[in-house]
């Protein structure tokens, strides 16, 4: 039976961190020096997470999207992709990366039984991409993207955050980059989640101003008409092109969001901005049969009521929500932690 929350939505996709680590330092997700990282003893084993998957499958979780930190950062992957693949009640099963180690892993993932895969890509110019993450790893990442298109996914997509006076001056270059390579760009508004210390509302480009940006270049662009769950909006330009804007900041869309998160040490989120969550390992380790956990899972679903994005909106503009020193005693509220 699909379980449903206060709002009457259902529990259909699930985002599974695999580690909290990451090999990149993006100003918006970990701009600091210094992080404290989760105990290796406490991440779920691939068996362990499995498990955690076949509880919520039966209540309605049919999309799974493997998320980090960098997901690619752990040993042996796609041992833990196959083990989904094989699940037939799966349709959906997809990547978040950004990018670095994905040369020499995109045919090992594809082969696992991987679907789909997100890139994060920022920008095109390595000069940027050095300041904007601390690393000169761009023609890895573009490597990357090339193996990713040659492996043959169903789909193929790039993530960019755009941000006032960093990298809002990409969107045509980055349009035009995703159209070269076959795959769909994604603009995704600056938010401020756990990790963003550096976010101001003055930061945020929003939808209306890169839809405005975008068709002052190409002329008019139209919306494509779908009824979706997903966070972006997708558009087309005049010559049939896709592309998509997250609007997560400034036209939430909480109405319609049946995801949630699990932390690589089993915390199971609500929301990106839930500053609680479930721990599931603890009952997993201390015996719980699956029917246990599934009913542990649809106690706490069915008193759902998140809408973080709703609330944030009408917050104060100027600081983060989650004060640094906040940040620095609990791990969890970071973004590489809870998955992008
Ligand atoms: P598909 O549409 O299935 O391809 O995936 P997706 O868009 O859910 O996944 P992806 O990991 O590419 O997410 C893109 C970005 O959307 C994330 O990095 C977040 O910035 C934002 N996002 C994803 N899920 C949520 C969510 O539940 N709430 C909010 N507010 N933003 C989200
Ligand atoms: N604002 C918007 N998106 C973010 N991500 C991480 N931090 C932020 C933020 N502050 C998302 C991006 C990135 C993915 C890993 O997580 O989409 O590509
Ligand atoms: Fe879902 Fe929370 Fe994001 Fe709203 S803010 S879309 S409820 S995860």
């Amino acid at each position: 039976m699909p379980s449903v929350d206060r709002f009457a939505r259902p529990l259909r996709s699930l985002r599974l961190s695999v580690t909290d680590r990451c090999n990149l330092r993006c100003q918006y997700c970990m701009p600091e020096t210094d992080y404290v990282w989760l105990p290796r003893e406490s991440l779920l084993t691939f068996e362990e997470a499995a498990r955690i998957v076949d509880a919520f499958t039966p209540l309605g979780v049919d999309r799974v999207r493997l998320t980090g930190g960098e997901p690619l950062l752990r040993r042996d992957l796609p041992v833990l992709i196959a083990s989904l693949a094989d699940r037939p009640v799966i349709q959906d099963l997809a990547l978040t990366t950004n990018g670095v180690l994905l040369a020499r892993q995109a045919r090992d993932l594809h082969d696992a039984g991987l679907h789909r895969i997100t890139i994060s890509l920022d920008t095109l110019d390595p000069a940027r991409f050095q300041r904007l993450t601390r690393s000169d790893e761009l023609p890895a990442v573009l490597a990357g993207i090339d193996a990713a298109a040659e492996a043959g996914f169903r789909s193929l997509k790039l993530d960019t955050v755009i941000m006032r006076g960093v990298n809002d001056d990409e969107l045509v270059p980055l349009l035009e980059f995703a159209r070269r390579v076959g795959a769909e760009v994604r603009f995704i508004e600056y938010m401020d989640v756990g990790g963003a210390t550096q976010w101001t509302m003055k930061a945020v480009v929003s939808r209306k101003e890169m839809l405005a940006h975008i068709a002052a270049y190409y002329g008019s662009v139209t919306p494509i008409d779908e009824i979706s769950s997903a966070p972006a909006d997708r558009f087309r330009l005049p010559d049939g092109t896709p592309f998509g804007i997250i609007s997560s900041t400034t036209e939430p869309f909480c109405a319609s969001c049946d995801r949630s998160r699990l932390t690589a040490d089993g915390v199971w989120l609500l929301c990106l901005y839930a500053t609680t969550g479930t721990d599931l390992r603890r009952p997993l380790r201390a015996g719980a049969s699956s029917e246990d956990l599934r009913q542990l899972i649809t106690a706490v679903w069915s008193m759902r009521a998140d809408r973080g994005a709703e609330e944030r909106l009408g917050m104060d503009r100027e600081t983060t929500l989650v004060p640094i020193r906040t940040l620095r005693k609990n791990a969890h509220l970071e973004m590489h932690t809870r998955g992008g």
